[in-house]
């Protein structure tokens, strides 16, 4: 799919993506970089690390991976460390896109599998963007910088057998206007994007097997579920200038799925 941003609208950026090697996480860290950026990326398997790293180089990125897992605040500040270390002080662009699921029923989900998804979702959302935070406002003095948090839709009302990812998705939209609150003055803006069903995605196949043409009928534009790249896209005009003044937001990216009713 061809940009339909300048390919240098991040140029010199520095962006660091969590869960940035699988999925959408990786199509964001790709479009930051085709659009200037260099890039690290976060996840916790080495092996998909090195094979996404390798990927984005291929592409002509500057990439680095970060190994680890957002559940360790020692593990996001040796990130925005190691960032730092080879591509100088600051730190441009935070995405927060490194998130756990699966389906399970409020009777059958476990008090620890309600914090796992909370404890990656949540509370990781919070811990990375607090490591950086000393790094995103030497940037954002500089010429401004910006934190996405990729949230979801399932929390608007509720979704069946979602109650431990509403709550976290519920946290993740509160921290974003917190945060946007806080550190505005220092010229962070903080932002979220909701998508909604991406075709090809861990989300999709784990949380709505089978049931690609059920989800498509609600999706009232193009009838058809979401790419990557309308998530990626929406990732880099929140990280560009052209979104200088937008902040505490989060842009639903769904195609207008999350408010479908059936027609009476
Ligand atoms: C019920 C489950 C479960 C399942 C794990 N648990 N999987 N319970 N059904 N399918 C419970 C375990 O029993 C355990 O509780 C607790 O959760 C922790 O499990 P671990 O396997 O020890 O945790 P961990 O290795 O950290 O794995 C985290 C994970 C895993 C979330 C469970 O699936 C993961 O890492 N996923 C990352 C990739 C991913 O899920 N991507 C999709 C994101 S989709 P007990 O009590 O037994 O100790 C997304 C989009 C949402 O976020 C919006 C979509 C529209």
């Amino acid at each position: 799919m061809e940009s339909p941003f300048k390919p240098d609208i991040l140029k010199g950026r520095v962006a660091l993506v969590t869960g940035g090697s699988s999925g959408i996480g990786f199509e964001i860290a790709r479009q930051l970089g085709l659009h200037g950026a260099r890039v690290g990326i976060s996840g916790r398997r080495q092996d998909v690390l090195d094979a996404a790293v390798a990927a984005l180089q291929a592409d002509g990125i500057t990439a680095m991976g970060l190994q680890g897992d957002v559940r360790s605040s020692a593990a996001c500040e040796g990130w925005v460390a190691a960032l730092g270390a080879a591509w100088g002080p600051g730190l441009d662009v935070l995405v927060n896109c490194a998130a756990g699921n699966f389906l399970a029923t409020s009777e059958e989900l476990s008090v620890n599998g309600f914090k796992t998804v909370m404890e990656i979702d949540a509370v990781g959302t919070f811990t990375m963007s607090r490591a950086a935070f000393p790094a995103l406002k030497q940037s954002g003095c500089r010429h401004g910088a910006s934190i996405t948090n990729i949230s979801a839709t399932l929390q608007y009302g509720a979704t069946w057998w979602q109650a431990h990812a509403s709550a976290a998705k519920s946290a993740v939209d509160s921290l974003t206007r917190s945060l946007a609150l806080e550190w505005g003055e220092f010229n962070v803006r903080v932002n979220g994007v909701a998508p909604g069903p991406i075709d090809g995605t861990a989300g999709m196949a784990k949380l709505a097997p089978g049931a690609k043409e059920l989800v498509q009928s609600t999706i009232p534009l193009r009838h058809e579920m979401g790419r990557k790249w309308d998530i990626a896209m929406v990732c880099v005009f929140l990280a560009s200038p052209a979104a200088a003044f937008v902040s505490g937001d989060t842009l639903v990216v769904d195609g207008a799925n999350w408010m479908w009713k059936p027609q009476l």
